[in-house]
């Protein structure tokens, strides 16, 4: 018999879509609802209930007809596996062995080439350096608070020395008490949007851009607003606009120096009129400087906050997690005493301090200049990485594509040529053992999607980037 399933679709663009359909469809062969030899619904259909392209339900039943949990039947239809296992014992089993929910049946998926958004290379991180320096900061009482609990902007140590390397390499005009460390940008994102707006204000945020800044102010009760994004950057005048007509606008979140997805530097014009603005409205500026480090043609463009910190309207926030992994959590907001200052208390009642022995070994390794050492090699390493995509891309995809080389940054933002889906490029792809995230991911509206994809180019080697390329030319959709 055909059943009934239920599929939810968070929409959140964290996981491919036919993913989510995929683990939906797991998930009711775990619960019983789908029992072994059940049919699934048809294609066709269960597209068009979900409201997504046919090639993306077909990805799902492909990569679990991979799994072992289905089975297709030519002319038949598809079928959860007979020789299944009482799969909710079994579940019960797995998870009490392995801490996860996942059931395995023996097959295991095909290798997937994950395509980030802009991931560095984990091979290339000085681990050696920073293991060092943990176990310096673990063995010394003085490093762990003495058995107490520390400053909830972060140890005196990250802070200063991040100061002062805000002040020589980035121009800005910082002392350690303004700047406080945290567990990645997003939560600097959270915390600024909660230090500056109230419940139902409005931040206006770059489309297409960055969602997990838009989910970080969402959850500040804030309402985010979209403005297009051309050629040059945000476009203020749009911008403008909306100041003039949205008495509730209050910030406006950025992305200057390489913006996320689409790679562009905000221009110098672009960028006096953006502060003018921001001063003529009274809106807070929320600068996130994700890659600073990574400009491959002349030296980076100074912060918008290098020239703001007179009347303190910008709050400008850093990661480590392009300079040395997302893994280790460590972000960082530089903002006015007041501002910073309900930031810390907010951040205080979430999470009293962050992790003083991983701050402190950070510290060294600023100040014994091991973080710029890398900087400098990974910069190399990852140009040539550019050089060689943007070499595969032009040889490979010619005229299926277009896109500016990217001043700097870890990715390249791929637009399609008329008549290409970037989505149905996605799921096929998929099929074909790669992961790639189609440019609906990065927007606000769906109606706004570009036809395009972000290549996050770092954390690939010249192999897997040849590799990519050619999936890509195997399954690019006819036009
Ligand atoms: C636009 C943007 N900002 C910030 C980050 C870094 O986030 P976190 O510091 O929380 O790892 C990323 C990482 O992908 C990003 O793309």
């Amino acid at each position: 018999m055909q059943n009934e399933i239920a599929i939810e679709l968070a929409g959140d663009g964290k996981q491919p879509v036919f993913l989510e359909i995929a683990t939906s469809i797991i998930r009711e062969i775990e619960r019983g609802r789908l029992k072994p030899g059940d049919a699934l619904p048809g294609t066709r259909a269960l597209a068009s209930s979900l409201k997504v392209h046919r090639n993306t339900v077909d990805a799902a039943f492909h990569e679990l007809t991979m799994q072992g949990w289905l089975v297709a039947k030519p002319s038949r239809g598809t079928f959860v596996a007979s020789d299944l296992p009482d799969v909710r014992s079994a579940n019960r089993r797995t998870r009490s062995r392995s801490g996860e929910g996942r059931l395995r049946t023996g097959k295991a998926a095909p290798p997937l080439l994950h395509v980030s958004d802009g991931s560095p290379d984990p091979r290339e991180m000085p681990r050696a350096a920073l293991a060092r320096a943990f176990r310096r900061a673990l063995s010394t009482p003085a490093f762990l608070a003495n058995g107490s609990y520390g400053d909830p902007r972060g140890a005196i140590s990250l802070r200063t020395a991040l100061a002062d390397y805000l002040v020589q390499d980035r121009g800005l005009p910082v002392s350690p008490d303004e700047v406080l460390v945290t567990r990645g940008s997003q939560m600097g994102l959270f915390l600024a949007a909660t230090a500056i707006l109230e419940p139902g204000q409005t931040i206006a945020v770059e489309e297409p851009g960055y969602p997990l800044a838009w989910a970080a102010f969402r959850a500040a009760r804030a309402r985010v607003v979209g403005v297009p994004v051309d050629a040059q950057g945000i476009d203020v005048s749009k911008l403008a606009a909306l100041a003039e007509r949205e008495p509730t606008l209050k910030a406006i979140y950025v992305t200057p120096h390489h913006q996320y997805p689409t790679t562009v530097t905000l221009g110098a014009g672009r960028r006096l009129k953006l502060l003018d603005l921001a001063r003529r409205y009274r809106l807070t500026i929320i600068e996130d400087d994700y890659d600073h480090e990574y400009r491959f043609e002349g030296r980076p463009i100074l912060p918008l906050a290098a020239r703001t910190d007179a009347d303190g309207s910008t709050i400008y926030i850093g990661s480590l997690s392009k300079l040395l992994a997302p893994a280790v959590r460590v972000g960082y907001a530089v903002a006015s005493p007041e501002i910073l200052t309900r930031m810390v208390d907010r951040r205080e009642a979430i999470d009293r301090q962050g992790d003083l022995p991983l701050e402190q070994a950070l510290a060294n390794l600023i100040e014994e200049g091991e973080l710029r050492r890398h900087a400098r090699k990974a910069r190399r390493i990852y140009a040539a990485r550019r050089d060689f995509l943007a070499n595969e891309i032009h040889r490979g995809l010619g005229d299926d594509v277009v896109f500016n080389m990217p001043a700097g940054g870890l990715a390249i933002w791929l637009r399609l040529s008329a008549g290409l889906n970037a989505e149905t490029w996605s799921s096929n792809a998929a099929r074909a053992g790669l992961s790639i995230a189609p440019g609906l991911r990065f927007a606000l509206d769906a109606a706004n999607a570009t036809q395009a994809f972000r290549i996050g180019y770092a954390n690939l080697d010249e192999s897997d980037l040849k590799r990519v390329i050619a999936i890509l030319i195997r399954t690019r959709p006819r036009r």
